[in-house]
C-alpha cells in the first residue's frame, strides 16, 4: 500500500490553449480561474494563455477579455500591472474551428518553454464540435507528444446515451490516448466533495458504520432555485435525469459507496468507482414506475419572487414533458450494500438550493426510553456540500428535566471558516490538468457505464407525452413520499439542517 497525497505544485510551463474563449464558461469560470491560478503559482508565469478566435480582431477579443475580467475579477483589471502582466500571457491565434488551417496556425504559435511545447487543449464549446477538433488536432500533429505533453479538456455532457457516449470515446481515443483525456465533471472538483473521501478515510470511526449493518439508506441531492436560465435548447433535449444524475451524482454516489482504494491515484480512485458501477442493480423497463420519478416546475414563487412554469421558458416547448426534476432510486449488490437504497435526486426551481449527502441510519433496535417522548429518532450524518459547506450529526439527547424524555441534538461541523479559504472547482481541476493528475475525472468506462444503468429510463421516459408537475418554488413531489416510504425518516427535505 502507497501512502500519496494530492500536491499542490507549480505545473511545468503550458500552452494553454482553449477553444470557445469567447463563450459564457471561458469567461465566468476559465479566465478568473487562470487569473488567480496564475497570481498564486499554481500555473507557471512562463506559461501562454492561447484563444482560439473567429472573426473578431485581436483588439476586440482583448477588450471582451477585459470586459469579461471586469464583472468576473475586477481586481485583476483595477491594478493596471496585474493586468498588464495578465495582457503579456495572452496569444490569439484566429481561425474557425471548422478550418484545418486554423489547427496549422495553432501548431506554429505553440511557443516553446523550457524547451518543451507542453499543451492544454480546453474545449470549452458545444460537444457536436469536439470531433472536428480532435480531428483538426491530430492533423496538426498536436496530439502526439513528441516536443512536450499534450492533454485535451472537455466537458459533459459526455454523450446523451450509451451509444453516443462510446462514439464519442471512440473518436476522442482515436486521436488521443485515455491518460491524455480529461473528462471535467465540475462536481468532483468542489473542495466539498473531495473532502467527502477524506472524512471517509482520515476517519477511523467511519468505517465500521459505512455498511448496511448501521446505514438504512443513502440520499444525494442537489436542489436549485434557479430554472433552466438561458439554457432551454440544452435543457429540452436533456432534461435533470442526464444533466444532473448520470453525472454529477452518481459520481458522487460511486466516492461514497466505493471501496478504500490501494493508493489516491487516478486509476486506483477509478477502479474502485468503476466496481461500485458495475455492481448497481440493473432497473427492468417495468419497474420504472417503482424506482424513478419525474417532475416538472409550474409557476410559482421562488425566494419571494414570482417564477414561470417551465413551459413558459424561452425556446421551451409549451407541450414539453422534459423533467427539471428527477429522482432514482439504485441498489448496489455487494456485500457492503445489499439491501441498502441510494436515492439520488436533483430538482430545479426548489424551495431552497442546497447539495447534500445524507446517510440515515437504522433506528435503535429497542427503544428503552419510551416514557411521554415520541421514540428516538434514527440518528443522520448529512455531509453538506452546498451552499456553505460541513458536516452535520443528528444525535439523540436527554431533555433537561426530570425525565429521560429525549430531543435530536444537532451537531454542526462548518468546513471552512469562510467561503474564500475554498478553491473554485475549475482552479482544483485545471490544474490537475496541468499537473498530469486524473483522479478527479471521469474515465471512459465509468462514462459508459453510466449511461448504461440509466437507460432503460431513459427510453421510459423519451416518448412520453406529458409529466407531472411541481410549483416552482415547493417541495410538493408527492411521488417522492411514495419512493421513500421505506426509508426510515422518508424524503430528506434539506432545509431542515440550516
Ligand atoms: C451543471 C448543470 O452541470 O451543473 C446545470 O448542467 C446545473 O444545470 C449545474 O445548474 C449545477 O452546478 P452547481 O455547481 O451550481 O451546483
Amino acid at each position: 500500500m502507497v501512502a500519496s497525497n494530492k500536491k499542490i505544485e507549480t505545473a511545468a510551463p503550458t500552452n494553454i490553449v482553449i477553444f470557445g474563449v469567447t463563450g459564457d464558461l471561458s469567461k465566468r469560470k476559465l479566465m478568473p480561474a487562470l487569473v488567480r491560478m496564475l497570481c498564486c503559482g499554481l500555473v507557471h508565469t512562463d506559461s501562454k494563455i492561447i484563444g482560439v478566435v473567429n472573426n473578431r480582431t485581436e483588439e476586440v477579443w482583448i477588450n471582451l477579455v477585459r470586459e469579461g475580467m471586469q464583472e468576473f475579477s475586477p481586481e485583476i483589471v483595477e491594478d493596471e500591472s496585474r493586468w498588464k502582466k495578465f495582457l503579456a500571457r495572452l496569444i490569439m491565434v484566429p481561425g474557425d474551428l471548422g478550418d484545418e488551417t486554423t489547427y496549422q496556425r495553432l501548431a506554429e504559435a505553440l511557443v516553446e518553454l523550457d524547451g518543451k511545447k507542453n499543451a492544454m487543449f480546453y474545449c470549452a464549446i458545444p460537444p457536436d464540435w469536439y470531433g472536428k477538433v480532435t480531428s483538426g488536432l491530430r492533423k496538426a500533429g498536436l496530439a502526439n507528444e513528441d516536443d512536450g505533453y499534450r492533454r485535451l479538456v472537455i466537458e459533459k455532457p459526455f454523450g446523451h446515451n450509451l451509444e453516443s457516449a462510446r462514439a464519442l470515446n471512440k473518436e476522442l481515443q482515436s486521436v488521443f490516448k485515455e491518460e491524455q483525456i480529461y473528462r471535467i465533471d465540475h462536481y468532483l472538483g468542489k473542495e466539498s466533495v473531495q473532502n467527502l473521501l477524506v472524512y471517509r478515510f482520515a476517519n477511523s470511526i467511519m468505517e465500521p458504520l459505512w455498511n448496511r449493518n448501521y446505514i438504512d439508506h443513502i440520499q444525494i441531492s442537489t436542489a436549485e432555485t434557479l430554472g433552466i436560465e438561458y439554457r432551454a435548447k440544452y435543457y429540452e433535449r436533456s432534461g435533470a435525469l442526464r444533466d444532473m444524475i448520470q453525472s454529477h451524482l452518481m459520481q458522487m454516489m460511486t466516492l461514497v459507496a466505493m471501496e478504500p482504494p490501494v493508493e489516491f491515484t487516478a486509476d486506483a480512485v477509478r477502479d474502485e468507482k468503476m466496481k461500485v458501477l458495475r455492481a448497481i442493480r440493473s432497473i427492468k423497463p417495468e419497474e420504472i414506475k417503482l424506482h424513478a420519478v419525474s417532475a416538472q416546475y409550474a409557476s410559482g414563487t421562488v425566494e419571494g419572487e414570482a417564477a414561470k412554469a417551465y413551459v413558459s421558458e424561452e425556446f421551451v416547448s409549451p407541450d414539453s414533458a422534459t423533467e427539471t426534476f428527477a429522482a432514482v432510486r439504485f441498489y448496489i449488490d455487494n456485500w457492503r450494500w445489499e439491501g441498502v437504497p441510494f436515492i439520488l435526486w436533483s430538482g430545479k426551481r426548489m424551495k431552497s438550493k442546497s447539495s447534500e449527502v445524507m446517510i440515515r441510519f437504522r433506528k435503535p433496535p429497542f427503544n428503552l426510553f419510551d416514557s411521554h417522548a415520541s421514540a428516538p429518532a434514527a440518528n443522520a450524518l448529512v455531509f453538506r456540500l452546498q451552499p456553505e459547506s460541513g458536516v452535520v450529526l443528528r444525535l439523540n439527547a436527554k431533555k433537561p428535566g426530570l425525565t429521560t424524555d429525549n430531543e435530536e441534538m444537532v451537531m454542526r461541523a462548518p468546513y471552512a471558516a469562510d467561503e474564500g479559504e475554498v478553491a473554485d472547482a475549475y482552479e482544483i481541476l485545471m490544474h490537475d490538468v496541468l499537473t498530469g493528475d486524473g483522479t478527479l475525472f471521469s474515465r471512459a468506462d465509468e462514462v459508459e457505464s453510466s449511461w448504461q444503468i440509466v437507460e432503460p429510463i431513459l427510453d421510459a421516459w423519451k416518448n412520453r407525452v406529458s409529466v407531472e408537475r411541481y410549483r416552482a418554488g415547493t417541495w410538493d413531489i408527492p411521488a417522492m413520499d411514495e419512493l421513500t416510504k421505506d426509508c426510515v425518516g422518508g424524503w430528506h427535505k434539506p432545509t431542515v439542517h440550516k
